[in-house]
């Protein structure tokens, strides 16, 4: 009994301590084990104020604002915006972890002094419903961006609009829908992109042509039930692409036309009946995992390493193709 008491009054009087108190910004500094002078930074700004004039902490030794390279967040942040006090502050600023942040909107003035910035990770639990089409202008030298599960259902099309220099893009577990078919346009030196998990039905066949370096690129747990022809054709480089719990059912080698570097792909819990082999003669293809879907469910191995062995492994896919389209496989 003296124990529940003393718990309830313990909770209790922690959440007023929070509660009452007011808005604060405050970095705890230690220098990380990549020798980077970091302020793990806890925020509480339950309205959304954007006139903070102070974070609060103290600096080690002979260390000051300008030698920040990192921010990670210590307390779960409180704060439907992001103050731009804090890259106002750390000039210098090369990465920025922002997670589980409550965050709802995303201005042109919360990033907007990060100008060093390389590595932005937004991962912002449900709540983000907003971001701005300036919001990331100013951050050029930016190499890794990570927008991911937000409430958002688009991106506006100039979003990346300077952002030569990416080439990691995280867009995944948000609730798009669709993607303006410009946003990409930029992206030269984009390596990798996911979009896994969000609620995209078809691809524009402008939206990922610019993307010509492109090496990794996971569209899992999307509807997608067919592709454009074509859609993958330009990417040389391509070496692995996901397509993992989608609705598909049928493979066409079109999708991807000639793409000798490409090595890896999954195709796991889709309503698969049907694969063309073609895809194996026009690809570097030698490991293609296509387990849980119609034409290979229980009997077939999970993993194979050379196209003999897929050839063998998903012989009825093919053969079903073959069935299926018998003038696409003459040809
Ligand atoms: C910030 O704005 C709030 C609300 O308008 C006000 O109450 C507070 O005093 C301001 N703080 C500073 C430091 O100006
Ligand atoms: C950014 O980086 C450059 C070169 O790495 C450096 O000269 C500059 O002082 C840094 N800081 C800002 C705010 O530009
Ligand atoms: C997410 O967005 C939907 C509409 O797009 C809205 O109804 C819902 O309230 C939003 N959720 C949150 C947590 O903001």
């Amino acid at each position: 009994m003296v124990s529940k008491v003393f718990w309830i009054l313990t909770i209790f009087v922690n959440f007023s301590a929070i509660f009452g108190q007011d808005e604060f910004i405050d970095c705890e500094y230690f220098v990380s084990l990549s020798n980077e002078y970091t302020c793990w930074l806890a925020i509480y700004n339950p309205n959304g104020l954007d006139n903070f004039t102070d974070v609060t902490g103290t600096h080690l030794p002979e260390k000051s604002d300008d030698d920040v390279q990192f921010i990670s967040i210590r307390m779960i942040p409180i704060t439907p915006i992001f103050p731009s006090i804090i890259c106002e502050k750390f000039k210098n600023l090369n990465t920025l972890n922002i997670h589980s942040a409550g965050l709802q909107t995303i201005d042109d003035k919360a990033f907007e002094n990060c100008k060093n910035i390389t590595i932005l990770d937004i991962y912002a639990n449900n709540m983000l419903n907003r971001i701005d089409e300036n919001s990331f202008i100013e951050n050029l030298e930016l190499k890794k961006l990570q927008i991911k599960v937000t409430n958002l259902s688009s991106l506006p099309e100039n979003i990346f609009k300077n952002q030569h220099k990416l080439e990691n893009l995280w867009l995944s577990v948000n609730k798009f829908i669709d993607l303006p078919k410009n946003i990409f346009k930029p992206l030269k030196n984009l390596r990798t992109i996911a979009l896994n998990s969000n609620l995209l039905t078809t691809l524009n066949p402008k939206l990922l042509e610019p993307l010509e370096n492109l090496e990794y690129l996971n569209l899992d747990d999307n509807q997608f039930e067919e592709l454009p022809a074509n859609i993958f054709n330009s990417f040389t480089n391509l070496k692995e692409i996901g397509l993992n719990q989608n609705k598909f059912k049928v493979i066409h080698s079109d999708w991807f036309g000639i793409l000798p570097n490409l090595q890896s792909m999954y195709l796991y819990t889709n309503q698969i009946i049907a694969i063309d082999e073609k895809l194996l003669d026009n690809t570097g293809l030698n490991e293609l995992y296509v387990l849980r879907n119609v034409c290979a469910d229980k009997n077939v191995h999970d993993y194979s390493d050379s196209k003999e062995l897929l050839r063998s492994e998903f012989k009825q896919c093919f053969e079903n193709y073959e069935n299926l389209f018998p003038s696409k496989s003459d040809d």
